[in-house]
């Protein structure tokens, strides 16, 4: 079991269990992670995931494709380092991987 550490607008973090192949937003909203929600279930339709991951996560994480980085760049609040948590993939390379969560 990898973890991930949510981190709130106010600063505020929480360690939660992500098995292996799980999605960010899943391991964050199964875990009451405060701040990361997912509404369209992980498709990819909404963007109400997005997060942000700074160095030295994003350089571990995969490029977004082209489905992800259309939605990205409609949402809100978009900084260099926003990602749609449902399209990342827990690994053992991202085990306590830090997401920041944005001001909803
Ligand atoms: S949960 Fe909807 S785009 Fe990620």
């Amino acid at each position: 079991m990898r973890k991930i550490v949510p981190v709130q607008p106010d600063g505020a973090s929480q360690t939660v269990d992500a098995p292996a192949g799980q999605s960010l937003m899943e391991a964050a909203t199964q875990n009451n992670a405060r701040g990361i929600v997912g509404d369209c279930g992980g498709a990819c339709s909404c963007a109400t995931c997005r997060a942000y991951i700074d160095a030295p996560w994003a350089e571990q994480l995969k490029p977004a494709d082209d489905i992800e980085t259309g939605m990205r760049e409609g949402a809100l609040d978009v900084e260099p380092s926003s990602r749609l948590d449902c399209q990342i993939a827990v690994s053992d390379a991202l085990d306590r991987i830090v997401v920041r969560a944005p001001v909803r």
